[in-house]
């Protein structure tokens, strides 16, 4: 009897070579750009002690209470994949000193973990890119992680699809004054709270400005915002911010009601969102977190950060920006025809990748019609192919087909480096770099 097909758990997606070379021509461009800021990789692990993300993330918000996946390990350690980033990092660089007294500006990537409601755009395991800066406490650091992000909307082509939200949550004690007010005016009108805002009333009532409930948006109307509250070092932080966004000449919309769904914020908040996705348009996320180090055991350490949601970002680039090509998988397809040939075609590639290391190259190793090994060669997206062995040419010569201009001509098989070296943009190694390596 045939077996039941076991599939993927729901909301977990299989990203197959095809999505690959996409989403790595996008990971490349954001790394590029992120490096050339000044910041380094830090690799942490995909599960942590749950107890960090409690602590960090606060246990009443919708990560902590709805959202992880947490187990016990077999040592009965209550363990959690990670939902997010920032916490991971901060661990990591307390435990190994490298906060203390000094800055550090870090980038990592790869899975988090939410158990959401699937739809387009939201996932249970999706990727990010995330950065952090610690131990810079002014204003020019959050402008600069803006430009940053800016830079990198202008290199995938989707600057016009994107805008800003920016806006300050204060200090610690800014929100606690603020709750109060907050508190008595939703108390005053219970009758039109939703039972979602009814349970954070107490526990978490700023998520509340949130609220997509059109009744609770028109009594929201009438509360002053957040800001009008802030305590002075806090607003001259946020002019200072938005005066170097000014001078960079990066648009923004100070959005009072934004204050983010995870606690350990407190100042700058910013959010960078698209009207092209439908519901889950915010590709990129963060603000500034100087109390999370503390909180964490560390010493006092000022700190922000942001992270992109990866296939936000990915869908977001397929639907505006169609000149943005997926990374090519084969340059170049080398088809030898005749298998008892098949030895040459070998050589000659072996020798294509030592003089040009970044080529990438396929061998056919199957017989079959020139026709059909063309028509491969297209599906993979090779922009040339090469024929070596045929009846046609000598032995000392090839056929060099370009899928790009459509031509095919016959070339000497000691031009062929150069040849592809300029066409791709390569560098050519010298043979006698060749023999020293
Ligand atoms: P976050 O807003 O929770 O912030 O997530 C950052 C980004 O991850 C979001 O803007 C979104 O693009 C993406 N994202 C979140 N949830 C999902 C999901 N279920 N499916 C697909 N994409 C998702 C953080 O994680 C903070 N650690 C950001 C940060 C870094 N703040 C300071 N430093």
């Amino acid at each position: 009897m045939k077996k039941n097909k076991i599939q993927a758990i729901r909301g977990m997606k299989d990203y197959l070579p095809i999505d690959i070379a996409f989403y790595q021509r996008i990971e490349q461009i954001l790394k590029q750009v992120i490096s050339s800021y000044g910041f380094s990789e830090i690799r942490i692990p995909v599960v942590e002690k749950t107890s960090l993300f409690e602590r960090a993330i606060g246990s009443i918000t919708d990560v902590v209470e709805k959202e992880m996946y947490t187990f016990q390990d077999r040592n009965g350690d209550s363990i959690t994949l990670r939902p997010e980033g920032t916490a991971g990092c901060a661990r990591a660089g307390i435990e190994h000193g490298i906060l203390y007294h000094q800055e550090q500006r870090l980038w990592y990537m790869g899975p988090m973990f939410r158990y959401e409601r699937p739809q387009k755009g939201r996932y249970r395991q999706f990727y990010q890119i995330g950065v952090e800066a610690f131990g810079l406490s002014g204003p020019e650091i959050d402008a600069e992680l803006i430009l940053m992000t800016a830079r990198c909307w202008k290199a995938l082509g989707i600057s016009n699809h994107i805008r800003l939200e920016l806006n300050s949550i204060g200090s610690l004690e800014t929100r606690k004054q603020y709750h109060k007010i907050l508190v008595s005016l939703l108390k005053n009108n219970i009758h039109i709270l939703d039972k979602d805002c009814k349970d954070r009333i107490y526990s978490n009532p700023l998520r509340i400005l949130d609220s997509k409930n059109p009744a609770i948006q028109e009594l929201l109307i009438n509360l002053p915002p957040l800001r009008e509250y802030l305590d002075s070092e806090s607003n001259h932080h946020f002019l200072g911010l938005c005066n170097q966004l000014d001078i960079a000449g990066i648009p923004y919309h100070i959005n009072q009601r934004l204050v983010r769904g995870l606690d350990y914020y407190n100042r700058t908040v910013f959010e960078w969102t698209t009207n092209s996705l439908g519901a889950q348009g915010t590709i990129c996320s963060g603000g500034r977190y100087d109390n999370l180090v503390t909180e964490l055991g560390g010493h006092s350490t000022p700190a922000i950060g942001f992270a992109i949601g990866l296939e936000r970002l990915a869908l977001l680039v397929q639907h505006c920006n169609l000149k943005l090509q997926p990374n090519r998988i084969v340059d170049v397809y080398l088809i030898t025809k005749g298998p008892e040939k098949q030895h040459l075609g070998m050589l000659l590639s072996e020798q294509l990748r030592n003089l040009l290391p970044e080529l990438k190259l396929m061998n056919n190793f199957c017989v079959g019609k020139l026709k059909k090994h063309f028509a491969r060669a297209i599906k993979l997206g090779a922009r040339f192919a090469i024929v070596i062995n045929t009846d046609e040419i000598g032995d000392e010569e090839l056929i060099l087909k370009d899928f790009l201009h459509q031509t095919q001509k016959k070339i000497l098989k000691t031009e062929v480096y150069s040849i592809l070296a300029s066409l791709l943009d390569l560098k050519l190694q010298s043979p006698i770099e060749d023999q020293l390596h």
